[in-house]
């Protein structure tokens, strides 16, 4: 048996493809089928002479998803996408699809998202989900050959991270528990232990939005550094997000070529990324005549306007304290302002990271603990962290669908998970 990707190798030579019917077309004496098996898709044909009378009545009734195996020569043929193309001598019918709900032609989403299980065969799909797989194994080879040590965070935890508005709450036995939104106050714990660290899993956000950027369920990877200061983690994130648009740009050619997306905007990503503090975006937005109220967080208009300005990702650092969560260091310099750093991503595709320096000092962050009304017995356990050999330290977070979002070119981030939560929406 042969893969798809793999027939430039057997030029001349008769190979057998286990896998689905993608399309026939038939003009009367020949029958031309799009075989895929996952690795691509290849043109095959075939006529009465080669597969003899009765087999031929049958494969022109093939319906589209049928699963097969074929089997055939295979001839260069310069035209066709992988540059080869099958001539058929078999055709063995595995499985016979049922009227397939998909048609090739475009689907309206809201239909295409109750098919997801289905929708996911789809060339675009299978496209994204090679490259989300691509980002993900750049995001580990990253780490890894940094001698950052993995480290996981639970998925249960007792208290909030990231602001309790957007909370999902479980019951754990006779108590209540929240599915974790950011693994950061674990991974500050493994800092200690460790001194480098990263966690990488499923992070979870009751978001009451609906926008092409938010995902109820979604993957984060969050490196934490012991003795890093917030000019080291911005470094860092500069670092993490070339190597990774470089990695895809090196691998995932030809997927990028079936979502169409203009490698020229990803071959720009080069470092540095320009530095803005938040004060000086602030009057970046007045001189520009971007309405803006200064002291407000950054929405999706910002970061509209944002990516247009800039070919590469930005990195906007010290925002006001007061839109960040508690855990954010001041900067001695202005203390209204956190040492913390956003980066965002270019044309328009928003925050794909969020990080910065930790509030190392004790009091300070009890303090910042009441403030928010958080409950104090909860973060007992992170406040030892400054109680025990308390240190300067930081990291942050970035989002795999907004990256592979952004890499895609997608429209909207729910093709960049195979199986999207979203707002109300938990079939399939
Ligand atoms: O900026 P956020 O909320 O930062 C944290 O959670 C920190 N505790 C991370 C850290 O410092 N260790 O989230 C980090 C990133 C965002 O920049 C964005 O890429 C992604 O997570 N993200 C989402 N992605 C999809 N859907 C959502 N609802 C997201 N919320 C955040
Ligand atoms: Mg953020």
């Amino acid at each position: 048996m042969s893969y798809i990707s793999e027939l430039k190798n057997f030029i001349g030579q008769s190979v057998t493809i286990k896998g689905w019917l993608y399309n026939l077309r038939s003009s009367g004496k020949i029958l031309f089928l799009q075989v895929r098996d996952g690795t691509g898709i290849v043109q095959s044909v075939t006529s009465e002479k080669d597969i003899g009378h009765e087999r031929f009545r049958e494969v022109e009734k093939i319906t589209q998803e049928s699963s097969l195996i074929v089997t055939g020569t295979v001839r260069e043929d310069k035209r066709a996408p992988d540059g080869v193309e099958l001539t058929l001598s078999d055709v063995k019918i595995v499985h016979m699809a049922e009227p397939y709900p998909i048609a090739l032609q475009a689907h309206g989403v809201g239909f295409l998202m109750e098919q997801r299980h289905l929708w996911l065969r789809s060339r675009k799909q299978v496209a994204t989900l090679r490259i989300r797989a691509e980002v993900i194994r750049a995001i580990r080879d990253f780490f890894d050959d940094r001698g950052f040590v993995l480290v996981d965070a639970p998925i249960l935890t007792p208290a909030a991270c990231e602001g309790t508005t957007t909370l999902f709450e479980v019951t754990y036995f006779d108590d209540k528990a929240y599915l974790s939104q950011s693994g950061q106050l674990y991974n500050e714990a493994a800092a200690m232990a460790l001194g480098k660290v990263y966690c990488f899993g499923p992070t979870f956000r009751a978001e009451k939005s609906k926008t092409r950027k938010h995902l109820m369920e979604f993957w984060m990877v969050e490196p934490e550094i012991a003795y890093a200061e917030l000019n080291d983690i911005m470094e860092l994130s500069e670092d993490f997000i070339t190597h990774i648009v470089s990695r895809v740009l090196e691998n995932r050619q030809e997927d990028l070529k079936v979502l169409e997306r203009d490698t020229k905007l990803l071959e720009k990503v080069k470092k540095p990324f320009p530095r803005i503090s938040y004060s000086e975006l602030c009057d970046l937005f007045e001189k520009w005549g971007h309405k803006f109220q200064r002291g407000a967080d950054l929405g999706a208009p910002e970061e509209t306007v944002i990516g247009e300005k800039f070919d590469t990702p930005v990195m906007v650092h010290r925002f006001p304290m007061a839109v960040k969560a508690f855990y954010m260091k001041p900067d001695p310099a202005a203390p209204d302002f956190a040492l913390c750093v956003d980066v965002i991503a270019p044309e328009g595709y928003g925050e794909i990271i969020g990080g910065g320096q930790r509030e190392d000092n004790l009091a300070h962050l009890t303090e910042r603990i009441k403030e928010q009304k958080l409950p104090l017995a909860a973060f007992e356990w992170y406040l030892d962290l400054r109680r025990y050999g308390s240190v300067p330290h930081g990291g942050f977070g970035l989002g795999v669908e907004r990256t592979v979002s952004w890499l895609c070119g997608s429209e909207h981030i729910r093709e960049c998970i195979p199986f999207p939560r979203m707002l109300y929406k938990i079939y399939p």
